[in-house]
């Protein structure tokens, strides 16, 4: 008897090695990646530019070879059953080419043609997609002349016409204002709730906080994987975080504290690592107070992925 989909992983990697002709000896794109992603979930693939996550994705939905190693979407071999893996999978690659001189009404039916939906189907299936994407309004605009975030959502109607399984998504929301960025995500989270298994690239440690689990790439090696939550609480050291006048007395006093490992500024503060936050904070506190500064705050904050990011790189380059 077949397995039904809920049974599967739906998206997996195994020991995969991809290298570039144009890279020099010892580099790799992707160097021995796995991955299993069970049905139903929005696992972030996440890393810096040149971290892999475009090679992964390309392999995954079958546009490009591995050297070894093996990927599987829905249980079928994305090199030997191609075919059947592809009918299973959506995907937006990260420069997703719309043709700029079709309408968005075009483009639908366009995508839609070239992925063997149906006329019939069609019928019920771009109205759907168009009101899941909001772009009912703009049916008859051409792709060219849409913001950015309205031509991911197009492209991601696109992506979604033939009704995968599997969607997998190379940065969607890179290029996309703050605004548009929730809806697109909220669109995201709607698409996981009916089922799909989704697999969503990005560059922003922040978005990892709306993925169930994620996996961190750094130069083509997985760095860690778990839930954002668990990967946040693994870290050995708390947040504190500090706005204090003059700069230049704190950052003097920052950088030669012995009760904080690491700091770096954001925005008009200072985030800085401590294993002891409580006894940091009142000793900045009278430091401070010694030499006539002002304290505009101070207060243990959340920790990030950017956090989790940060510490795990410089761990690796052997800076801690
Ligand atoms: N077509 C290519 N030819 C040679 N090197 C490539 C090619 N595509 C990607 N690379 C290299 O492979 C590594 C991973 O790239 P990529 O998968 O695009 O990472 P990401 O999507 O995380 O930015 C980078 O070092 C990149 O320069
Ligand atoms: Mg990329």
């Amino acid at each position: 008897m077949e397995k039904s989909p809920s049974d599967l992983t739906m998206i997996e990697a195994i020991h995969l090695v991809k290298k570039y002709p144009s890279q020099k000896d010892g580099v790799f794109a992707l160097n021995d990646l796995s991955l299993s992603i069970p049905s139903g979930q929005m696992y972030g693939l996440l890393g810096p530019d040149g971290a892999g996550k475009t090679t992964t994705l390309r392999i995954l939905a079958t546009v490009l070879l591995a050297n070894s190693g093996q990927a599987k979407i829905g249980g079928f071999d994305t090199k030997k059953q191609a075919e059947k893996a592809r009918r299973l999978i959506g995907y937006m690659p990260q420069n997703f080419s719309l043709y700029s001189d079709l309408s968005v009404l075009e483009n639908l039916r366009f995508f839609a043609d070239a992925n063997g939906v149906s006329k019939n189907k069609q019928k019920e299936r771009i109205p759907r997609m168009l009101a899941f994407t909001r772009l009912e309004e703009f049916t008859s605009r051409r792709a060219g002349n849409l913001s950015g975030g309205m031509k991911k959502k197009l492209a991601l109607a696109c992506a979604l016409m033939h009704e995968p399984k599997v969607l997998l998504l190379d940065e969607p929301s890179t290029g996309v204002d703050p605004v548009s960025r929730r809806e697109l995500w909220l669109i995201l989270s709607q698409i996981v709730q009916e089922g799909v298994t989704v697999l969503v690239s990005t560059p922003y440690m922040d978005e990892a906080e709306r993925c169930s689990r994620v996996t961190v790439l750094y130069e083509g090696q997985e760095l860690v994987s778990g839930t954002p939550r668990e990967l946040q609480n693994k870290l050995p050291f708390e947040i504190v975080e500090i706005k204090a006048k003059p700069r230049k007395l704190i950052r003097s006093i920052v950088s030669q504290h012995p009760l904080i490992s690491a700091w770096r500024p954001i925005g008009d503060r200072l985030r800085l690592s401590s294993q002891d936050p409580k006894n940091l904070m009142t000793s900045l506190e009278k430091e401070l107070k010694k030499n006539d500064g002002e304290i505009k705050l101070i207060r243990q904050s959340n920790r990030t992925m950017e956090d989790v990011f940060i510490h795990l790189v410089e761990t690796k380059r052997g800076n801690l």
